[in-house]
């Protein structure tokens, strides 16, 4: 079918389902919702037999709804309507959820129902849910509808009957309902609030003076202090005691001056000079078991494997998180396993530099150099590990250089339902480093670099496999997931086999360190950074900016827009 994506942004939902469509051989266009006019005109160039809008803040205009059959993601169960569905569930604490395939009408939400899926409501930040149980649910409500339709169905079921009041209606939610009253809000009320505002807008909130949204809690079941008080920090977050317990925050969007717009870093960055009198509480590289805290850094050990997880938030990796994975990685080469697995975290497993705190720093230039070499750091220690095998286990989503930064790994899985963007051109068209020049010919061969590289579309695991970008696809769901891993890793670590295995890793590294030392792939890469950063051209700067403070669009970039660049013949 010819499906055109109409979306508020190309976020994580659309571009999953973008590739969920591709791979069953759609032709596909995307439409990003500037303005009315732009979506009809989006319309009448591409002609769809379908749109689906996985992610609208807007009502579809009619003049398309009554052109073209529409349906709509809704997060949110049969008869539940409004734009803060998922927010409203989490502060209200229900146990179960559900995400519906929508028909647009004239009124929001109230359209024929095509397909629903419901499920249990995880004790989660609204995006952690959004990107995992309803975008599954979501892409299973979109296959269905479209099934039906190939099938000659040409409606779905009235709201009416499954909801004889027509549905219940929640508005969205004022900024200063979100608030936290640190006074009598019992952890479990503050987690919720913080959950159900992750992501955005986050927490209005003033910290130590500084004026700020709150974002990413994690709770804490040993440290207490006066309810409301920063009584710790660690690794960029903030420990905030509650009336009964206290939460982490690891990210604040301090308020910005007039005119300017926010952007999330780290919370001890935005609190830098107000943290006196505080005290720091290190914590060593656990096994991320044991009373709850805040622990970016994880590692364990099962039968002759170590697992190094990192949850990062966002996949963004600052300098200082980039240290703190490197340290952690030499601990983990350094004991006595045979394979050590890269986990990554579970939303993530890495989306490259820290946009947010480069954007913060005095010199952004400066900072993306710091920045990249302390990736290319991380890389580096995985491409030298001599006496391991190493596989990169990607759980969760992966962009820009956090992909490269996986392939430097000598076997790399991926969960079937994650979303790569191996590539830097949307940011800016960064040349990229993370040694990426030979890691990727390395993996895919010299010709297929192009496709992977020079395209701007996500990709999903199923052409990762194909292109080469990934060993082994493994199921979607993260139980099995996980469980596939364990055996896979444990089974390389006995098999008797490995010795050999390692040799031949071993040889095939000394062999292309003759050919060209890693260091003058990572010193060619470093020039062309080198260019963005400190260049004339600024497009990276502007890029980042765009990305960081979320600024609007005005147009759909071409390479989603498919319909603008081609010449769709009239009938
Ligand atoms: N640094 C800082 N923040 C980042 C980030 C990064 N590298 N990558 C993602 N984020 C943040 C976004 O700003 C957004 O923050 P918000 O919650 O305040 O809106 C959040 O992560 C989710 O990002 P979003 O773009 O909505 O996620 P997505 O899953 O829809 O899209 C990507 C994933 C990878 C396509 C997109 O996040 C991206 O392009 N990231 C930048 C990658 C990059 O260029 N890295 C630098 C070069 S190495």
């Amino acid at each position: 079918m010819r499906i055109l994506l109409l979306a508020t942004s190309f976020n994580a939902l659309t571009q999953r389902i973008h590739v969920e469509l591709a791979e069953r051989g759609h032709e596909l266009s995307v439409e990003l919702d500037v303005n009315d006019d732009s979506v009809t005109e989006a319309v009448r160039l591409f002609r769809p037999d379908l749109v689906v809008a996985p992610f609208l803040r807007r009502a579809i205009p009619e003049a398309v709804w009554r052109t073209v059959q529409c349906l709509i993601v809704h997060p949110g169960p049969v008869g539940d309507r409004g734009p803060a569905a998922l927010d409203w569930a989490i502060l209200e604490d229900h146990a179960a959820w559900g995400t519906t395939l929508i028909e647009a009408n004239a009124t929001f939400d109230a359209g024929n129902i095509w397909a629903t899926r419901n499920f249990d409501l995880r004790a989660a930040a609204k995006s952690s849910l959004y990107r995992d149980e309803v975008t599954e649910a979501a892409v299973a409500c979109v296959i269905e509808a479209i099934g039906r339709i190939e099938g000659g169905g040409t409606t779905g079921r009235p709201l009416s009957d499954a909801s004889p009041g027509g549905g219940s209606w929640r508005p969205a939610i004022k900024i200063e309902e979100r608030e936290i009253d640190w006074s009598c809000n019992e952890t479990g009320t503050v987690m919720r609030k913080l959950h159900a505002a992750s992501g955005q807008p986050g927490i209005p909130d003033i910290t130590l003076g500084l004026s700020g949204r709150l974002h990413d809690p994690w709770p804490e079941d040993v440290l207490r202090g006066p309810a409301g008080a920063v009584i710790a920090w660690r690794d960029g977050a903030i420990c905030r005691a509650t009336v009964d317990g206290a939460v982490w925050i690891t990210a604040i969007t301090p308020e910005p001056a007039t005119g300017s717009r926010r952007f999330k870093i780290p919370a001890t960055l935005a609190l830098a000079g107000r943290l006196d009198g505080i005290p720091e509480q290190p914590i060593g590289l656990g096994t991320g078991e044991g009373p709850n805290t805040y622990r970016e850094v994880s590692y364990r050990e099962t039968n002759g494997v170590g697992w190094l997880s990192f949850e990062f938030l966002n996949g963004a990796m600052s300098v200082d998180q980039c240290r703190r994975l490197l340290e952690a990685y030499r601990y983990a080469a350094a004991r006595p396993t045979k394979v050590i697995v890269l986990a990554g975290g579970r939303e993530f497993w890495s989306n490259g530099m820290h946009l947010g705190v480069i954007e913060a720093a005095a010199s952004p230039g400066d900072a993306s150099w710091a920045n990249i070499n302390a990736i290319d750091d991380v890389a580096c220690a995985v491409l030298l590990t001599a006496d391991k095998l190493v596989i990169a286990a990607l759980e969760g989503n992966a962009g820009a250089g956090g992909v490269f930064l996986a392939l430097a790994a000598d076997q790399v899985l991926m969960r079937n339902g994650i979303v790569l963007n191996p590539h830097y051109k949307n940011m800016g068209n960064l040349f990229g480093s993370e040694y990426w020049t030979y890691v990727l010919p390395r993996r895919v061969g010299p010709d297929r670099v192009e496709a992977v590289i020079g395209s701007r579309l996500p990709m999903g695991a199923a052409a990762a496999q194909r292109l080469g970008l990934a060993d082994a696809v493994l199921p979607n769901a993260r139980p099995a997931f996980r469980a596939a891993v364990q055996e896979h890793a444990e089974r390389l670590a006995a098999d008797p086999a490995f010795d050999r295995l390692l040799a031949q890793k071993r040889a095939r590294r000394e062999r292309e360190e003759a050919e060209k030392p890693l260091e003058a792939y990572r010193a060619e890469e470093l020039e062309r950074m080198r260019l963005g950063f400190y260049g004339f051209d600024p497009s990276y700067h502007v890029a980042r900016w765009r990305f960081i403070t979320r600024e609007p669009i005005a147009r759909t970039p071409l390479h989603l827009a498919r319909h603008r660049l081609l010449n769709v013949p009239k009938t």
